[in-house]
């Protein structure tokens, strides 16, 4: 069955810009990404675990998540695996088939596709979302779109 779905709408992602401005906005730091994943992961059925990793100096250091089930990835080598790529590269990555991806660092049975999009202060990366998606082909442009204005908005409050 391909899964279409539940998938993030643009109006729901309008709706979704001015909640986070009100929410999270409302914090900074920590307790803005916490107020962030859960948003993020509560609001849209695809986005099945929802976590934020900050770089502390070669690494990625798992900040805040939300989802059914704890990673054993909480510190990723910046350069290895989807999150880490994403983060070298400052650009946002879209796994649509995780299987076919050699990069790919495993943290759930489930998970089929992933998003990571980084987050980044005054040009320098300092952390990302990353999203796993227990369906195929989860994240769109319009994910991309959408997540890449959530970022900046985390950018804005981030210490
Ligand atoms: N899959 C990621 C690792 C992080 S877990 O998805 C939470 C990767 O390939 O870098």
């Amino acid at each position: 069955m391909k899964a279409s779905g539940n998938r993030l709408t643009r109006e729901q992602a309008r709706e979704l810009l001015a909640k986070l401005d009100a929410s999270v906005a409302g914090s900074r730091g920590k307790a803005s990404r916490e107020a962030l994943v859960k948003l993020l992961n509560s609001s849209v059925p695809t986005y099945s675990w929802v976590g934020i990793y900050v770089i502390e100096g070669k690494d990625l250091v798992l900040d805040a998540w939300a989802g059914p089930v704890a990673t054993e990835h909480t510190r990723i080598p910046i350069g290895k695996g989807v999150c880490g790529f994403a983060a070298k590269a400052g650009r946002t990555e879209i796994v649509s088939d995780v299987s076919k991806d050699p990069r790919y660092l495993q943290c759930f049975l489930s998970t089929k596709s992933e998003i990571v999009v980084p987050i980044s202060n005054q040009g320098t990366v300092v952390g990302e979302i990353d999203i796993d998606g227990d369906q195929l082909d989860a994240f769109s442009s319009l994910d991309r779109e959408f997540l890449e204005a959530v970022a900046r908005k985390a950018s804005n409050v981030w210490s």
